[in-house]
Formats: structure tokens, sequence, C-alpha cells
């Protein structure tokens, strides 16, 4: 197993949940790479700031000079790539960024990679290993009856974020096909957990919930996601790291498709729950609001392999992983303050100015 990490993107929602969950469990020490866009909080962070095994390096992965650097003079034997643009609204509205980090980024990350993999010698050079974290997104829109996407589904991505992420896909397979760089990705259907920014269904839901605002659901709420807890993402990653076989992909899912309007009522009832208001139902605040140009039906992960090849499975249920989830939002205001009000925005440009 890897021990000395390069993390990119690890102030975002699954990668601050993986370099903690890293630090705590699995005695790796991390090098965290991240540009600190609107999505990067390095609050999430606050709690290992002062660990030995832990650094922080605001920057960008198209910065092939830092890159460079980074690699040479920390000598890491594994690199786990999150850092992207992330949201299919944003690349809807500005594709450009997507097609910057999560296309251009990703292969300027690659070639530095490689060139300095290939400067390894002897058991360094065997053991290194590059993760590249991808989503179920590449794989396009299900049918309702239609089978869970396997690794061998044809990619067919419909919006620009997910076209972005096919490209980094393909370009990643090529570095292995190629130049033999030993890489494993990961396919991953959507995640849910603490540190989400509030721009994505679950913590806006929890949120205007909690504040008595509209709900927007998309179209007519039928949309099909198949959902999976954060946690069980990052084990799955470390599983991965640990065993999987290079050149490899490995679809990680949580078996769990639900439509849209099913988990917004969940969230409602949660809130109603957890934060009552007398003869107030949240659910009274769903609203069907026009949908999202190129909307994707359904997704569903087949995560047969990972489960069989790897012996991962998901520890969380839905219910259980919902509910620690709106908790969550609903016990940290401060959190939600500060990445809603920018005023984090306004402490990472005085923290980090250099
Ligand atoms: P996020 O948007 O919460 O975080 C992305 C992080 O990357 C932020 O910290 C941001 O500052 C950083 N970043 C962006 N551009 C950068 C750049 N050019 N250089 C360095 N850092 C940069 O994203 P997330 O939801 O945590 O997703 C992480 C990864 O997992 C992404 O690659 C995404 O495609 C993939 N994924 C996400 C989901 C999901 O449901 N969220 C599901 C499957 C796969
Ligand atoms: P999202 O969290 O943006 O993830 P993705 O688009 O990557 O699946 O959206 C999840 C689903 O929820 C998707 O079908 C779009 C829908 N949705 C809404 O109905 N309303 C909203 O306000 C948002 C953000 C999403």
């Amino acid at each position: 197993m890897p021990n000395r990490v390069l993390v990119t993107g690890g102030a975002g929602f699954i990668g601050s949940n993986f370099v903690l969950r890293s630090l705590q469990a699995n005695a790796l020490s991390v090098i965290n790479l991240d540009k600190l866009t609107y999505a990067g909080n390095p609050r999430n962070l606050e709690s290992i700031a002062g660990n030995s095994g832990y650094e922080f390096v605001r920057g960008d992965i198209g910065d092939a000079e830092l890159v460079r650097r980074l690699l040479e003079q920390r000598q890491p034997n594994a690199v786990v790539h999150f850092a992207a643009e992330s949201h299919v609204d944003r690349s809807i509205r500005g594709p450009e960024a997507f097609i910057r980090t999560n296309i251009d980024g990703t292969f300027v990350l690659l070639e530095e990679v490689r060139r300095y993999w290939e400067g390894l010698t002897g058991a360094d050079r065997d053991q290194f290993r590059f993760l590249h974290v991808s989503t179920d997104e590449v794989y396009g829109s299900l049918g309702p009856s239609d089978r869970a996407f396997t690794e061998m589904t044809a990619y067919a991505p419909n919006s620009p974020y997910a076209a972005s992420k096919a490209a980094s896909d393909h370009l990643v397979r090529a570095y292995h096909h190629t130049y033999g760089l030993p890489t494993l990705t990961t396919n991953c259907s959507n995640n849910y957990g603490r540190f989400q920014f509030p721009e994505k269904l679950i913590p806006l839901m929890i949120l205007n919930a909690r504040d008595g605002k509209p709900l927007p659901v998309y179209g007519d709420g039928k949309n099909v996601r198949d959902w999976l807890y954060v946690e069980d993402h990052c084990e799955a990653i470390l599983r991965v790291l640990e065993r999987g076989q290079t050149g490899q992909t490995y679809n990680i899912g949580g078996w769990n498709e639900k439509p849209n309007i099913e988990i917004v009522q969940m969230v409602c009832d949660l809130v109603d729950e957890m934060q009552p208001r007398p003869g107030v139902s949240r659910r009274n605040l769903i609203a069907y609001v026009k949908d999202r140009p190129g909307h994707d039906r359904r997704y569903a992960i087949n995560a047969g392999k990972i489960e069989r090849e790897l012996d991962w499975k998901p520890k969380e249920s839905f219910e259980t992983g919902l509910r620690k989830t709106v908790r969550w939002y609903l016990e940290n205001d401060a959190w939600v303050q500060d990445v809603t009000s920018g005023s984090y925005r306004q402490w990472i440009a005085t923290h980090y100015s250099s």
C-alpha cells in the first residue's frame, strides 16, 4: 500500500473526506494540491492542519512547473486525482473551466507524473500508482429497464461535465496503454455526505428545507440517480489503491437507485423530524421547475467487479447515511454560513495570499 500520496482536489467534497480518512485510519501521509476554487474549502481540513503527515499546497494541476517540483521534492508513491470542476449545471452555463481543468489539467498532471514515474527505479517504480477518480456520468443515460452500467458499457457522455470527465478517462487509459503508466480508474455514482457544496441536490434541499425556501425539483422529479455515502466511496478508493490491478477501471456504487423526488421527500421528512416547525410540512415547499437541458434520465452502477475482485461493499444504508448527512448540515451552521456567505473566500484570499 502506498504511504505517501499526492492528492489533487483534496479540499473539495470527496477529496477532504478522503484526506481525513487516509490520515486517521490508514497512516498515509498526504500532500494536498488544490487550487481552492469556489468548491474547495481548506476549513474542511482544519482538524489536521498541524499534523506532520499532512501538507497543503495551493495550486493548479495545470501548472506543470509546480506539479513537477512537488513530485520531485516530495517523492510520493501514489497520486490520487480528484481535482475537477464537478457540477453539471455549471458546465451547461460555462463549459470552459471544465475543459481547462478536467481535460487540460489532467493532461498536464499525467505528463508530469509520467516523467516522474519514468525516473523511478526498482520497487519505487513498480509500486507507484496513479488513481483517477471519475464518474458514472461518462456512460450516459439509461432507460427504465436497461441494465446498470458495467466497466464494459460504452461511453456516451451527455453534458459538458460528463464529456470532460470522459476525455480525462480516455487520457488516463492511453497513458497506461502507451507508456505503461500504472493507472487505476474509478467510476462512481452520485455521492452524498458532509462537506458537499450546497449547489448539489441533497445539501441544497436540506438547507432550503431548513430555511423554508422553495425546493426546486427539475422536470417531473423522476430522474433516477444511484446514491453512495461519501465515506463508502473513500473506502473503495483506498481499496482500489491497495489491491486494484493497474490498467483496470472499477465501477463504484451503492446499489441504491432512487428518483429525485423520493430523495427530496426523505430530506423534507428528516428536517421536519430534526427541526420541527409546528403545523409545517417541508414537503409543501417542493416546487417543480423547468428541466435541466439534456438531463440524463437514469444512472445505475453495477458494482459487481469491485465487490468480487477487491472484496469491497458499501457499509452505509441510504436511510442511515442520509440521516447522518441531514444532521451534519443542521449541526454545522458555521460551515454552512461560511460557504454560503463567501466569508471563507475572503479568508482564503488573506490566508493564502503569497
Ligand atoms: P468538488 O467540486 O467538491 O471539489 C473539487 C476540488 O477540486 C475543489 O477542492 C477544487 O478547489 C479543486 N480544483 C478544481 N480545479 C482545480 C485545479 N485546476 N487544480 C487544483 N485543484 C482544483 O468535487 P467532488 O464532488 O469532491 O468530486 C471530486 C472528484 O470526484 C471529481 O473528479 C468528480 O468528477 C468525481 N466524482 C464526483 C461525484 C459526486 O457525486 N460528487 C461522483 C463521482 C465522481
Ligand atoms: P446533482 O446533485 O447536480 O448531481 P448530478 O447532476 O451530477 O447527478 O443533481 C442530482 C439530480 O438532482 C439530478 O437529476 C438533477 C436533480 N436536481 C434537481 O432536481 N434540483 C436541483 O436543484 C439540483 C441541484 C439537482
